[in-house]
């Protein structure tokens, strides 16, 4: 717990004449909920592109475990261990849910996407590992019923679960959640911040973009509040809630602050 786990000092992203996120410094520890909130186009997303390893940011740093990241592919970033849901679902329709979490773990594994969902007689071991952990990852996320059902019969809020189930299936040591609770009902996001509060629990850093402020502000051990790409806050929940410029930043919306 000494050293962060991620750390970014410096960081921008200009997109042409849009300086989208400005002179950026977050750190997340192992067991660490970070929310990262702010107001539509504060740079939230762009900020997880960037983490992500999606985009490359036009100034600054990133380090993981101790590793410089800026510059590496992007597949260098979920094989150390940074994955992340998106604000948009996006689920491989007409495959079982199994298979969808397999998807995820072709990071990790040893063989090639094709190879694992083929199940070609050599990698039969594997595959059957990956079929157990598909379901263990399933039940874990409360889709434990549905793991041979099609990705099509699925509801919104069941399709959340297995994006996050298909996050954790490339063993995560930071996970990036954009929103997961949008779109939910009630019982959906209770649930939701059950899962995760378990994930953080067993060690994983989690970075999460909420607008739900009840929902992060309840969740998150820390807050860190951007504006104009820029950070202006970060404490805990009631250290940020009582920030005049996070407030200000809100204005028109301290509604939303003062529901938490
Ligand atoms: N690929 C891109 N090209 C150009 N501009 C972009 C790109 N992605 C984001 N932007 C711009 O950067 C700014 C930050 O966008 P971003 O999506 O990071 O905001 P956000 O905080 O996630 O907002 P929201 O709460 O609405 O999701 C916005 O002005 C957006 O229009
Ligand atoms: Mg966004």
């Amino acid at each position: 717990m000494n050293a962060p786990l991620l750390r970014t000092r410096g960081l921008g992203m200009r997109f042409g004449g849009l300086q989208a996120v400005a002179d950026l410094d977050l750190e997340t520890w192992p067991g660490e909920i970070l929310g990262l909130i702010g107001p539509n186009g504060a740079g939230k997303s762009t900020t997880f592109n960037l983490i992500a390893g999606a985009m490359r940011p036009t100034s600054g740093v990133i380090e993981f475990d101790g590793h410089a990241m800026v510059g590496r592919p992007t597949h260098d970033f979920a094989r150390r261990g940074i994955m992340r849901t998106f604000q948009h679902n996006k689920p491989f329709e007409s495959m079982s849910l199994a298979d969808n979490v397999k998807v995820g773990m072709h990071t990790r594994l040893p063989l090639s996407l094709w190879q694992v969902l083929a199940a070609a007689p050599a990698t039969q071991s594997v595959e059957a590992k990956a079929a157990r952990r598909a379901e263990e990852l399933l039940e874990f996320v409360g889709l434990g019923e549905w793991v041979h059902a099609d990705v099509g019969t699925l509801s919104f809020g069941q399709g959340r679960l297995l994006e996050i189930a298909r996050a954790l299936a490339g063993e995560p040591r930071l996970i990036l959640f954009d929103e997961p609770a949008a779109g939910l009902t009630a019982a959906e996001c209770e649930r939701l911040a059950g899962i995760i509060g378990r994930i953080a629990a067993q060690g994983i850093a989690v970075l999460l973009i909420e607008h739900d402020m009840r929902f992060l502000m309840a969740l998150a051990h820390r807050v860190a509040v951007l504006n104009f790409g820029r950070k202006i806050a970060d404490g805990t929940p009631a250290e940020v809630q009582a920030h005049a410029d996070v407030v200000r930043a809100y204005l028109g919306n301290v509604e939303a602050l003062s529901n938490a």
